[in-house]
């Protein structure tokens, strides 16, 4: 393709593209579920004359949902959902291989991340796809006039829907949005097994510590939480859990875990994760109180989690560089080591999940896609689950390709379980 017949982008480095493609296709090999969507919607073209609005992490994964919303008929414009996890070979191939627009530099500062969602937003899109509420956050606070443009949008991760829940209860959601999150084939197993293996794929890469016999503290024990606990005592590691939700909290006594206060975790543990939702986890008397090398990373939607501007106080701008990924603040009687900025450290210091736990995420999301595309009409605005129709058709479709077959009830078993007569 000559660079005149590019789609609009800021990118990286556009020579990057070989590189991307051959890892887009590796991942594509892995997601069988999205390769028999895009070619169904490729003779279909459910998206026909749409323009989809994307902000999502740019993987490899992200590269293929692209494609097969493409494949759709739909014109589609991708930003960042996060300025540390796009990958620039991704992005580059996007636009240079796959003609799809892009707008992702990975260390992209504040300015330029809001700049490409404005780039996105400047398309008028008719569908949103969210990963983190943030371009359907900028939609309704800085273009207003444009909120009655969007037919419908899909969101991405538990932090998005936790936003447009309260949106929605302000009576300010402007349009119906999907919680793809909420679709049991998305959070049971991309935000459990994909959190939780690429998170200790982040630290690894990031510190190349040894895990067994290292003391781990997990702060959160929703669906990352359980997947981070259990990635990580599955290396070894003795794990403690902190938690605010009582029942939460004595699910992960009960599998096993130690449960501590921020404050008891402090001083024991030697690697610190967050994965809450929430903002100032570990905060300044937690940081005084933690040991020589304590190592911090966050897997929680946004940097908010550590609280980072009490961690650059104490250091007094004694921070450096000590491995890539990984800042060293000094605080004077001991060093605490920052994986990845604090952002998402599977993102930021790995490459996501694994393409196979995508393949469902992005499933739902190609066939959410499609299901507001035909009944967006018919759609309150408001957070919408994902249809069980959709749910259950990603994980059908997902055990076939994995060659599972699964018995049918008997007419005995099925006459049994819709019957109230029969007992002891
Ligand atoms: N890194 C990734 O790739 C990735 C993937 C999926 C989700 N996420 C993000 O991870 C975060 C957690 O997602 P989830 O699906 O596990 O959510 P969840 O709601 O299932 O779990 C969050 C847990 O954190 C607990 N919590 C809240 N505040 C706390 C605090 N101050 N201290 C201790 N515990 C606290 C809650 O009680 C809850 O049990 C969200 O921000 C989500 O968007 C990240």
């Amino acid at each position: 393709m000559s660079t005149a017949a590019l789609p609009t982008h800021d990118v990286t480095d556009l020579g990057l593209a070989a590189e991307g493609r051959r890892r887009i296709e590796w991942a594509e090999r892995e997601m069988p579920v999205l390769r028999l969507i895009r070619e169904r919607f490729a003779s279909e073209q459910p998206l026909a004359g749409l323009r989809i609005g994307a902000c999502l992490h740019v993987t490899t994964e992200t590269a293929n949902l692209m494609r097969t919303l493409k494949a759709g008929g739909a014109d589609v414009v991708l930003a960042a959902s996060n300025p540390l996890s796009t990958k620039d070979d991704v992005a580059a191939a996007l636009v240079a291989e796959y003609g799809i627009a892009v707008y992702a530099r990975r260390g992209e500062d504040r300015d330029t991340y809001y700049a490409h969602l404005d780039a996105v937003a400047d398309t008028h899109p008719h569908l949103t796809m969210d990963d983190g509420c943030d371009l359907v956050s900028l939609i309704h606070s800085q273009r207003p006039a444009q909120v009655a443009e969007v037919l419908a949008g899909t969101e991405e991760t538990t932090t998005g829907v936790v936003r447009l829940n309260a949106m929605a209860a302000d009576g300010a959601l402007g349009f119906p949005v999907i919680a793809v999150n909420e679709a049991q084939t998305k959070h049971l197993f991309d935000n459990r097994y994909g959190t939780g293996q690429s998170t200790l794929d982040g630290i690894l890469r990031a510190t190349n510590i040894l895990i067994a016999g290292r003391r781990v503290v997990v702060a959160g024990y929703g669906w990352v939480g359980k997947g981070i606990t259990s990635r990580f005592r599955g290396h070894g590691a003795h794990v403690a859990v902190v938690e605010i939700d009582p029942v939460r909290a004595l699910e992960a006594l009960m599998d096993g875990f130690e449960v501590m206060t921020v404050g008891q975790a402090a001083p024991w543990g030697e690697v610190f994760i967050t994965a809450t939702g929430n903002i100032n986890v570990f905060r300044r008397e937690h940081f005084v109180a933690m040991r020589d090398g304590a190592i911090l990373a966050n897997s929680g939607h946004f940097d908010a989690e550590l609280d980072l501007v009490a961690l650059r106080e104490l250091a007094e701008g004694h921070v450096r560089e000590v491995r890539d990924n990984v800042q060293e603040f000094d605080l004077g009687p001991k060093r605490l080591n920052l994986i990845a900025e604090g952002r998402l450290v599977n993102l930021g210091a790995a490459e996501g999940h694994p393409a196979a736990v995508m393949d469902m995420s992005f499933a739902n999301q190609a066939l959410c896609a499609e299901y507001v595309a035909r009944h967006h009409a018919e759609l309150e605005r408001k957070v919408h689950v994902v249809p069980e129709a959709i749910d259950a058709e990603v994980a059908r479709l997902k055990l076939a390709a994995l060659g599972i077959t699964l018995d049918p009830m008997t007419e005995e078993q099925l006459r049994y379980v819709s019957s109230w007569q029969s007992g002891t």
